[in-house]
C-alpha cells in the first residue's frame, strides 16, 4: 500500500518557504499542504501560531521558513503540537536556544530536518561517498572556502536582514552554519577539540565611504561606486557590523585539521573545498569534484553547481524527508548533528571575540 501523503503545515511563505511548497505542490502523493501562514504573502493564517493552534495537532510535519528570530518559538510550539520539524537555519539564534529546541525534540521524539541542503546534493553526496570508501585514505586536512561574492554580502548583510549581530547572530552562523555542517559531516561525527577563530569587519564602515558620497545611493555621486543599489542606503554607512572575513581552525578528536575560511568581499560566488588525505586529494570546486589519488589516474565527476536551486539540495532535502517520514523511523539523531553545526558558529565566535582558542 502506497505511504499517505506527509501532512504539512508551511510557517513562512517566503523565498525558502515557497521553494518547498513548490516541492510539496509537484509530489502531492508525498506532501499534502494543510495550511500556510505569512502575513505579507496570500496565505491561509497572518501568523505562525495560528496555523498551528488550529492544525498543529493534524500535521505530521511543521516547514520552520519565518525570518530568524522567530525560528526557535515556532519551533518549539509545532513540536509541542507533535510535528517533526523542517527547520531552517538557524534554528536558534542563541546556543541556549539551539540547545533546548534539540533536548525538546529529544523529549518528544520527534526529528529535526535542518535547511541544511547541501548534504542533499548529488555532489557532496558523491564527495562523502568518496571519503567513506577511504579513497584518499586518512584525511589530514581540510581547507574549505565559502566565497560569499559582493553583490550578495551587499543586498544581505550590509542592507539586509543579516547585517546586524544583535538582531540575527554572527555571520558564521547565519551563512556559514551550512559550511560548518558540511564540516562535521566530513569528519564523520568525531568530536571538535579545538577552535580558534579570527576576522573582522574591515571595508564597510562609515570612515571608508568615498569622498563626496551620500547616505543614499539615489542622490549619490560617486558613479563608480560597484556597490550602487536603486533607492538603497550607502552601503558603507548602513550600521552593518557582521564580519567581511574571518578564518577558523578547527582541530577534531583524532583528526583531520580544519581551515576554514568565509570570505564575504569576492567576486566570484562559491564553495571550494581541498582535501588532503593519506593516500590521495580531493577537490571540489563549484560542481566539479576532481579526486586524486597517488599513483592512479585523476578522475573528474560533474554536478550541477550549487548556485542553480542549491544544487538540487531544496528538492534533495524534501525528498529525503518524505523517505524518511515514510519508512516509520524518524533519524532522531539528526537534531544532535544539527545542534553540532551550531554550537561550532558559537564557538568560533567566542574565539574570535575573545581572542582565544575555543575548548569546548
Ligand atoms: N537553507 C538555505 O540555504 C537558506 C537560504 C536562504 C535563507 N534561509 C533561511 O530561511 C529563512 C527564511 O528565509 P527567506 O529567504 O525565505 O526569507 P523571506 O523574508 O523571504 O521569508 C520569510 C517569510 O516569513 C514571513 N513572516 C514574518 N513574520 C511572520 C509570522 N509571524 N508568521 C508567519 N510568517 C511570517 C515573512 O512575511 C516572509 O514572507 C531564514 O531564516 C533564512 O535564514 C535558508
Amino acid at each position: 500500500m502506497a505511504a499517505k501523503a506527509i501532512k504539512t503545515l508551511i510557517l513562512g511563505c517566503g523565498a525558502r518557504g515557497r521553494t518547498y511548497a513548490r516541492y510539496a505542490l509537484a509530489h502531492p502523493r508525498e506532501f499534502e499542504i494543510i495550511a500556510t501562514a505569512d502575513p505579507r504573502e496570500r496565505a491561509d493564517f497572518s501568523d505562525w501560531s495560528d496555523a498551528l493552534a488550529a492544525h498543529g495537532a493534524e500535521a505530521d510535519l511543521a516547514i520552520v521558513a519565518l525570518p530568524d528570530r522567530l525560528h526557535f518559538a515556532a519551533g518549539m510550539a509545532a513540536l509541542k503540537a507533535g510535528c517533526h520539524l523542517l527547520m531552517e537555519k538557524p534554528i536558534g539564534c542563541t546556543a541556549a536556544e539551539c540547545r533546548k529546541l534539540v533536548a525538546a525534540a529529544e523529549r518528544a521524539k520527534r526529528a529535526i530536518f535542518p535547511g541544511f541542503v547541501l548534504r542533499h546534493t548529488r555532489q557532496y553526496r558523491k564527495v562523502a561517498q568518496i571519503l567513506a570508501e577511504g579513497l584518499i585514505g586518512e584525511v589530514l586536512s581540510i581547507h574549505h572556502l565559502n566565497a560569499v561574492s559582493y553583490p550578495k554580502t551587499v543586498t544581505a548583510f550590509c542592507r539586509g536582514q543579516w547585517a546586524k549581530t544583535a538582531e540575527s547572530g554572527p555571520m558564521i552562523l547565519t551563512k556559514s552554519s551550512h559550511d560548518l555542517d558540511l564540516i562535521n559531516w566530513w569528519c564523520g561525527g568525531r568530536k571538535p577539540k579545538s577552535i580558534v577563530s579570527m576576522g573582522g569587519q574591515k571595508l564597510f564602515k562609515p570612515e571608508n565611504a568615498p569622498a563626496g558620497s551620500a547616505d543614499g545611493c539615489g542622490a549619490c555621486e560617486v558613479a563608480e561606486c560597484p556597490f550602487r543599489e536603486e533607492d538603497a542606503h550607502c552601503v558603507y554607512k548602513c550600521g552593518a557590523d557582521v564580519v567581511d572575513h574571518q578564518s577558523t581552525l578547527i582541530e577534531y578528536e583524532g583528526g583531520p585539521l580544519v581551515n576554514f575560511e568565509l570570505e564575504a568581499i569576492t567576486a566570484r560566488r562559491g564553495r571550494f573545498t581541498r582535501f588532503f588525505g593519506t593516500k590521495g586529494t580531493l577537490l571540489v570546486d563549484e560542481g566539479k569534484v576532481t579526486l586524486r589519488r597517488f599513483g592512479k589516474r585523476e578522475r573528474v565527476f560533474l554536478f550541477q553547481p550549487e548556485t542553480e536551486n542549491h544544487g538540487g539540495g531544496d528538492d534533495g532535502l524534501m525528498a529525503d524527508i518524505r523517505r524518511a517520514l515514510s519508512s516509520g523511523a524518524a533519524p532522531l539523531e539528526l537534531a544532535r548533528e544539527t545542534l553540532l553545526s551550531h554550537l561550532l558558529a558559537f564557538w568560533a565566535e567566542d574565539s574570535r571575540k575573545a581572542g582565544k582558542i575555543c575548548r569546548p
